[in-house]
C-alpha cells in the first residue's frame, strides 16, 4: 500500500473511499486526520492471512493510533492489543477488545497500573527488568492473582532505523540483555504469584528490511531452546512490531513475507505467536487535511503556511520524517516549489522544505499523506491551539471521532490558586 492508495484522486479531487475529501473538510473545518475504515481492514486482514497457517494473535500497538473508533474496528475483526499504560488497557477495554487478548509492555509500569492489569486477567505481562517482576510478583501474591509473564528480551541487534525508534541495541532502556535472559528466567519461575509462559522481543520501528527482525529472532528461538533446557515452559513468542511502510520511495517487504520469515525462523518452536503491528496497520490509513493560510513569499523561498503545525502533526520536526504533502485539488497543472510550514511560534515546525506541490493559494486543502500512526497521539494543544479533531469514514459515510474542543474547555481545565 504506498500513501495514496486509499486517498485517490479522481477528476483531479482527493477522495476517501466514496467521499471526497473538500465534502469533509466543508463540514469539520480544518485541520483534522481522516481515517479509512476500509483500510484499516484491509491492513488487519492481509496480517491475519499472512498469519493464518500458524497459531497466531494479532495484538494492535495501541499507541499508533488509540481512537475509540480505531480500536472498536479492529476489536469486531478479533485484534489483540498491546498496551503501554493504564490509559491504554482502558481504551482497549472500552473499545471491546477482551483483557484475555491485551499484552502490557513499557518500561516503568506502575503499582496502580499492574494492580489493574491483574484485576483484569490480561494475557501477559512483558516485563522489561527485574526489579518490575519483583513489583509484579508482590502484587499478584497480594491480590492472589498470577501474572502470565514474558521477559522483553532485548537481543543487540540493531534495527537500522532512526535512532529515536530504536530499541534493540545493547545500549537501548528496553529489556532484559539477552546474555542475562537464563538468569532472570531462573529466578523468575522462583518467584510466587508469576507464571513464566513466554519470550518477547521488539527491535524498533519503522524497518523497512527483515533482515534485523531475522535476526533477532534467531537468538531468540535460540534462547527459547535454552530456557526449556532449564525447566521452562515456554508457549508463547512474542515478535514485536516494527514493520515499516511506504511514506516515499520506500519498498517494504509484505506481510506475506514477513510472515512466512517470522515461519521460518520460529515455526520448530511449536509456540504461540503475538505480533504487535502498529504503523504498518494505521499509518497508510490516514491523512492530516489543511488549508493553506497564507503563500508567502521570502526572499528566497516560497512558504505555503498552513493551519495544521507541529503541534498536531509532530513527526518531521522530531524525527526529520518525511511525509508526502499534496494538493487535494490537482486542477491547476503548475508544480511550485514551496517550504510548507506551520503556524507555531518555531522554526522546527516546518512539514517539508523544498518540495513540489501543485500551485495553491489562501483557502486551497493540502494533505499530508502517511499520517493515521502517530499523528493524532502524539498531538497537542502547543500555542493553544486547538486540539486536531479526527474523523473516520466507510463508503459513503463519515464520521467526526474525536471532535475539536473549544477554547472553553481547554482554558478551564486550568485552576487560578486562591491568592489571585
Ligand atoms: N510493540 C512495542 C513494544 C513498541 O514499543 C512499539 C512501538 C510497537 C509494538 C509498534 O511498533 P510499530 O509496528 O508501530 O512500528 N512515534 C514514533 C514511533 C514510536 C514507536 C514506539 N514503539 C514515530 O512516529 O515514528
Amino acid at each position: 500500500m504506498t500513501p495514496v492508495s486509499y486517498f485517490p484522486h479522481q477528476n483531479n479531487h482527493m477522495y476517501v473511499e466514496g467521499i471526497a475529501i473538500s465534502d469533509i473538510a466543508k463540514q469539520i473545518q480544518t485541520p483534522f486526520y481522516c481515517y479509512s475504515s476500509t483500510a484499516i481492514e484491509t491492513n488487519y486482514q492481509d496480517y491475519q492471512r499472512a498469519f493464518s497457517t500458524q497459531d497466531a494473535l494479532i495484538c494492535y500497538a495501541v499507541k499508533a493510533n488509540s481512537n475509540q473508533a480505531v480500536l472498536a474496528t479492529l476489536a469486531k475483526l478479533g485484534s489483540g492489543a498491546d498496551v503501554v499504560s493504564m490509559g491504554e488497557i482502558r481504551r482497549a477495554i472500552t473499545a471491546g477488545i477482551p483483557a484475555n487478548k491485551i499484552v502490557y509492555s513499557g518500561v516503568a509500569k506502575t503499582l496502580e497500573e499492574i494492580s489493574y492489569a491483574l484485576s483484569l486477567d490480561i494475557l501477559q505481562f512483558n516485563v522489561e527488568s527485574e526489579p518490575e517482576l519483583a513489583l509484579i510478583s508482590k502484587v499478584a501474591t497480594s491480590l492472589n492473582k498470577t501474572a502470565a509473564i514474558a521477559f522483553r528480551i532485548n537481543p543487540d541487534v540493531c534495527a537500522q532505523t532512526h535512532a529515536k525508534i530504536s530499541t534493540g541495541n545493547a545500549e537501548n532502556k528496553f529489556g532484559v540483555p539477552i546474555s542475562k535472559a537464563r538468569l532472570a528466567y531462573k529466578q523468575a519461575a522462583a518467584l510466587p504469584g508469576i507464571k513464566v509462559q513466554g519470550v518477547d522481543v521488539h527491535i524498533g520501528s519503522q524497518l523497512t528490511s527483515l533482515a534485523p527482525f531475522a535476526e533477532a529472532y534467531k537468538r531468540i528461538a535460540e534462547l527459547v531452546i535454552d530456557l526449556r533446557s532449564d525447566g521452562h515452559d515456554i508457549s508463547v513468542v512474542d515478535v514485536g512490531g516494527g514493520l515499516g511502510i511506504t511514506y516515499l520511495d520506500e519498498i517494504i517487504p509484505s506481510k506475506q513475507t514477513y510472515a512466512d520469515m517470522v515461519t521460518a525462523q520460529l515455526s520448530h518452536l511449536n509456540c504461540k505467536i503475538i505480533i504487535e503491528p502498529g504503523r504498518s496497520l494505521l499509518g497508510n490509513a490516514g491523512i492530516l487535511v489543511s488549508s493553506v493560510v497564507f503563500v508567502k513569499t521570502g526572499e528566497e523561498r516560497q512558504f505555503l503556511m498552513l493551519d495544521a503545525g507541529m503541534n498536531d502533526l509532530i513527526r518531521p520536526s522530531m524525527y526529520e520524517a518525511y511525509h508526502q504533502i499534496i494538493a487535494v485539488d490537482k486542477s491547476s497543472n503548475v508544480l511550485k516549489t514551496y517550504d510548507v510550514v506551520g503556524p507555531v511560534c518555531e522554526t522546527g515546525d516546518t512539514f517539508a522544505k523544498a518540495r513540489e506541490v501543485h500551485q495553491s493559494d489562501a483557502g486551497d486543502l493540502i494533505a499530508i499523506m502517511s499520517s493515521g500512526a502517530y499523528g493524532a497521539v502524539m498531538s497537542s494543544s502547543y500555542n493553544t491551539r486547538l486540539l486536531v479533531p479526527e474523523v473516520m469514514v466507510k463508503g459513503n459515510e463519515f464520521a467526526i471521532v474525536r471532535k475539536r474542543p473549544s477554547y472553553e474547555d481547554i482554558i478551564k481545565q486550568d485552576i487560578t490558586p486562591s491568592w489571585l
